[in-house]
C-alpha cells in the first residue's frame, strides 16, 4: 500500500498503475481529489473498483481530471454524447483498441487522459494492458536518446491498423461517425509530460506512420524497435476488470492495449476522453 491520509492505493505492478479502494467517487471531498490527482500522477493508471455510475456520472467524474472533449469516430449515448460505449457482443470477433498505442495521437492535442467505465465484463478474458512510456524512454542508450530528441513523427487516422476508426464494419456494435475524416497529428517522437517535466517515448504501433522528413520504409527498422522495447514486460501492468469499476490513464506517461482473448463472451464499457495539450 502507498502512503495517503484519505485513499487507499495498492500498486498493480512494480511499473505503473495502482487500484484505490475506500473512495465513493460521486461524493468525494476536495481532499480525496487532491490525493487521487497525486497518485495519478505517481502511477499513471488509477482503477476505482465498486463505484456506481450512470452515463452523467461517470461525465462528472471525468471533468474533475479537465474538461472532456468528444472521441473524433465513436457515437456517444443520446443521454450524454461525451461518453462513447464500447460494445462486444458474443457473436463478434473483433474489438476496439487492440494493441499498444497512446489515444487518438492523430490529432493535434490528443487528450491528456481517458477513462473506460466497465459495464459487461466476461469472467475470463477481456483484460487492459498499460506500458510505462517514462521508463521506455529512460531506459533507451544515450545514443538513441540523441537519435530520438529532434524527431518529430507522423500520426494518421488513416494508418488503418486498429484502433477505433479502422476495421471497418469489423465492429458491428459500435457506431462509427465520420470515417472518412482524415486527420494528423505530427508530434514530438520523445515528449515532456507538463505536469512532471519527466520525458516519455510518444510512438505507437497503431497510429505512427514515419518520422518527418524520412521515408516509410527508412522509418520502419526504428519504429518496430522502438515499440517492441516500449512493451517489454517489466514497463507493464495488467487489469483484470469486474463491473462497475472506473480507470483512468494518462496517455501523456501510458501506452495500453486491449486483449481479444473473449470470443464467446460479451463485453461493454463506457469510455471519455478528457482534454490534453499540445504535445511538447
Ligand atoms: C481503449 O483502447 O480505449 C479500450 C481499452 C479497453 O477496452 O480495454
Amino acid at each position: 500500500m502507498m502512503s495517503f491520509e484519505h485513499i487507499q492505493v495498492r500498486p498493480l505492478s512494480g511499473s505503473l498503475g495502482a487500484e484505490v479502494q475506500g473512495v465513493d467517487l460521486t461524493v468525494a471531498s476536495d481532499a480525496v481529489w487532491d490525493e487521487i490527482r497525486q497518485a495519478f500522477r505517481e502511477r499513471m493508471v488509477l482503477v476505482f473498483p465498486d463505484q456506481r455510475l450512470d452515463p452523467q456520472g461517470l461525465a462528472k467524474v471525468g471533468r474533475q481530471f479537465g474538461e472532456l472533449i468528444y472521441y473524433p469516430f465513436v457515437e456517444g449515448l443520446p443521454e450524454e454524447p461525451f461518453v462513447i460505449p464500447l460494445i462486444k457482443e458474443a457473436s463478434e470477433t473483433k474489438i476496439f483498441g487492440e494493441g499498444w498505442h497512446s489515444d487518438t495521437t492523430y490529432t493535434e492535442q490528443p487528450p491528456k487522459a481517458t477513462a473506460l467505465y466497465s459495464i459487461e465484463v466476461p469472467d475470463t478474458g477481456g483484460d487492459t494492458m498499460f506500458a510505462n512510456m517514462y521508463q521506455a524512454y529512460e531506459t533507451l542508450s544515450p545514443g538513441m536518446k540523441e537519435l530520438l530528441a529532434p524527431l518529430r513523427a507522423v500520426n494518421s487516422a488513416s494508418a488503418r491498423k486498429g484502433g477505433g476508426r479502422a476495421a471497418g464494419n469489423a465492429y458491428q456494435s459500435v457506431k462509427l461517425i465520420n470515417r472518412d475524416q482524415k486527420l494528423e497529428g505530427i508530434h514530438p517522437v520523445v515528449r515532456t509530460h507538463p505536469e512532471t517535466g519527466r520525458k516519455a517515448l510518444y510512438v505507437n504501433a497503431l497510429h505512427t506512420t514515419h518520422f518527418v522528413g524520412w521515408r516509410e520504409a527508412e522509418s520502419k527498422p526504428l519504429l518496430e524497435f522502438l515499440h517492441r522495447h516500449k512493451a517489454l514486460p517489466e514497463f507493464t501492468c495488467r487489469y483484470k476488470w469486474r463491473p462497475a469499476t472506473f480507470a483512468i490513464w494518462d496517455n501523456r506517461a501510458v501506452q495500453h492495449s486491449a486483449l481479444n482473448d473473449y470470443q464467446g463472451k460479451r463485453r461493454e464499457m463506457w469510455r471519455i476522453s478528457i482534454a490534453g495539450e499540445t504535445p511538447a
